[in-house]
């Protein structure tokens, strides 16, 4: 028995093909785990299943096979305790700032005071720098500063699991920045546990205590599991000079342009199956020596 806060075990997606032909398998064998507090986020080229795993975490879309488990409890439907960042920042147009904030919260807890959450839901607005615009509606808000709500927002009903597909993908790379950096403080107050997907290495390497890497699709997998051996508080202006970080993101981003593709796909079934190829390879490349040594996948036999 594993001890993780969140176990996916034997996750696999499939949809049926129009006419009875075979099925389209999107990933299958996803089998991680997240620690409480800890701040995972997932890589993967385009279209590979990641937001369908997050969904699936979600409770928002089911697995056709597997189970999600939290907490001791298995996952099915959406619940309070999971909350979701969408790329999108689905905030309700017609409420204010704080109002997107107080619903969430007064939803959350409702035997709570008036008082009680919005001064709850300030003290969230402030950590993401948003003090003085909480009259303000979404459309009177520049999208980095929606996002920040959406952000506060989730992080303010204090969700067991935090969700977040995304979350930056639509900002500039200065905005991007700042509110990494307020993702980075938010987290390192409340220590959510975090699952988060994003395209951008850099990013998953200064939020991430580990990162899993994503085969492409179809039938993609969960290939490695990447320890962010770097120590906190980061920043990222200072997290460059560390002596792990060039040597992460060159693993991660070999991973992408090479493994990914040569880990995929039904030609290297054989290569890969059964009980060895379910598990990800757990790899440190920060601590590794200078060459980094080749990561053999144990071969079925046969
Ligand atoms: N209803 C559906 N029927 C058939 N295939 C589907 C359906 N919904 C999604 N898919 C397929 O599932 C795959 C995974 O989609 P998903 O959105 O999870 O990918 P992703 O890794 O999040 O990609 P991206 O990085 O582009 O967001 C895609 O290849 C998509 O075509
Ligand atoms: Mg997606």
């Amino acid at each position: 028995m594993s001890s993780h806060f969140v176990e996916v075990q034997g996750l696999a997606k499939r949809y049926p093909s129009p006419g009875g032909a075979q099925a389209l398998t999107v990933f299958e064998n996803a089998n991680f785990g997240i620690n409480k507090g800890e701040f995972v986020c997932i890589i993967g080229h385009s279209g590979c299943g990641k937001s369908t795993i997050l969904n699936i975490l979600a409770g928002l879309d089911e697995a056709s096979d597997g189970v999600v488990i939290m907490n001791g409890k298995e996952v099915s439907g959406p619940s309070l305790e999971r909350g979701v960042v969408f790329q999108n920042y689905s905030l309700l147009p017609w409420r204010s700032t704080l109002k997107n904030i107080t619903f969430a919260v007064q939803a959350r807890w409702p035997g709570w005071s008036r008082d009680q959450v919005v001064e709850h839901s300030m003290k969230f607005l402030e950590l993401v720098g948003l003090k003085g615009v909480e009259q303000r509606k979404p459309s009177q808000l520049s999208g980095g500063m929606r996002q920040r709500v959406s952000i506060a927002r989730a992080f303010a009903t204090q969700p067991q699991l935090l969700l977040m597909d995304e979350p930056f993908g639509a900002l500039d790379a200065l905005t991007r920045g700042m509110i990494q950096e307020e993702l980075i403080k938010i987290w390192e107050e409340t220590h959510q546990t975090v699952f988060m997907i994003t395209h951008d290495v850099d990013e998953a390497i200064l939020l991430s205590d580990r990162i899993l890497l994503m085969t492409n699709g179809p039938q993609a997998r969960v290939a490695e599991s990447v320890q962010v051996s770097i120590p906190r508080p980061r920043s990222r202006t200072d997290i460059i000079h560390h002596p792990a970080y060039y040597k992460i993101r060159n693993h991660l981003v070999d991973f992408l342009v090479n493994r990914s593709k040569e880990l995929s796909g039904s030609a290297q079934r054989q290569d890969f199956s059964a009980v060895d190829s379910t598990h990800p390879a757990v790899v440190d490349p920060g601590t590794a020596a200078e060459t980094a040594p080749t990561i053999t996948y144990r071969q079925a036999a046969g």
